[in-house]
């Protein structure tokens, strides 16, 4: 099985670092859209794929989700799920965690979800409409997928420098020359290499809507109405990080 970048000592480590700080992306940008846009999840039956320490599930249980399935490529965030889920005492036969490619999907036991959802990680899959397939397989009728990537002008980026700045160093520009390249991006953080994959806006949708799903909503969030966070993430004043689609099987 192909190993996580997420189970390179130093990138877990960073990566948890990152999460325990309360004004990070995901904590600022990235759950109050994702829960912001959850159906009723009473007594329903929820999957949240590349899961990662469990947070989000830990979310779908406390506001009534009767089970909730984690999958994760990588054992350090599993393990770490679970310390976290038992310290805030949810009750594990509510739960259950694969250590698993979302790739396949296919293999786990469990299936008719009400709600399949995933945070982050869909730009790390190269073959975006086999993965649908299989999330259709997985989902009850008219239940829903909800996910949120990297921004297709973010995942585009592929060397030299992100922005244009002026003499004074300050960011005038985000540059989107290699938007229409679609494909593998060789990336690195904290000198450590992994891959995303970069696709327009319209192929994502397409492939959604191909793949017999409606979509219900898109939401690109901008810090609107959050003007305690500009200083810090100033660049996202003009410049979505993150794509969210809700959307439901047909
Ligand atoms: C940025 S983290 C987000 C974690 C979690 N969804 C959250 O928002 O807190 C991306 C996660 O996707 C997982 N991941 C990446 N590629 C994956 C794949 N092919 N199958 C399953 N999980 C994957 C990583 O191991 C990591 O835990």
């Amino acid at each position: 099985m192909e190993r996580s970048i997420y189970d390179t000592p130093i990138f877990f480590e960073r990566y948890l670092k990152l999460r325990e700080n309360p004004i990070s992306l995901n904590e600022v940008v990235e759950k109050p859209t994702m829960f912001s846009l959850l159906p009723d999840l009473t007594g329903k039956r929820v999957l949240d794929l590349g899961c990662g320490t469990g947070g989000h599930l830990a979310h779908y249980l406390a506001l009534g989700a009767s089970f909730a399935v984690g999958l994760d490529l990588s054992q350090e965030m599993l393990c770490q799920a679970e310390q976290d889920l038992t310290k805030k005492g949810i009750n594990l036969t509510a739960c259950r965690l694969y250590c698993l490619p979302m790739e396949r999907l296919d293999e786990i036991e469990e299936g008719n979800f009400d709600l399949i959802t995933s945070s982050f990680a869909f730009h790390y899959i190269a073959d975006f409409p086999d993965l649908l397939a299989n999330i259709k397989q997985k989902l009850a009728p008219q239940g829903r997928l909800i996910f949120s990537q990297e921004h297709p002008i973010v995942t585009a980026h592929r060397c030299g420098d992100r922005w244009e700045k002026d003499a004074q160093k300050q960011q005038q520009a985000y540059r989107l020359n290699h938007y229409r390249e679609e494909g593998l991006r060789e990336r690195n953080w904290f000198k450590q290499p992994f891959k995303t994959y970069h696709r327009t806006m319209a192929t994502i949708l397409n492939a959604v809507i191909h793949a017999g799903f409606e979509i219900e909503q898109v939401v690109e969030p901008m810090l609107q109405g959050q003007e305690e966070w500009h200083e810090e993430f100033k660049d996202l004043r003009h410049r979505p990080p993150l794509l969210f689609i809700k959307t439901v099987r047909k």
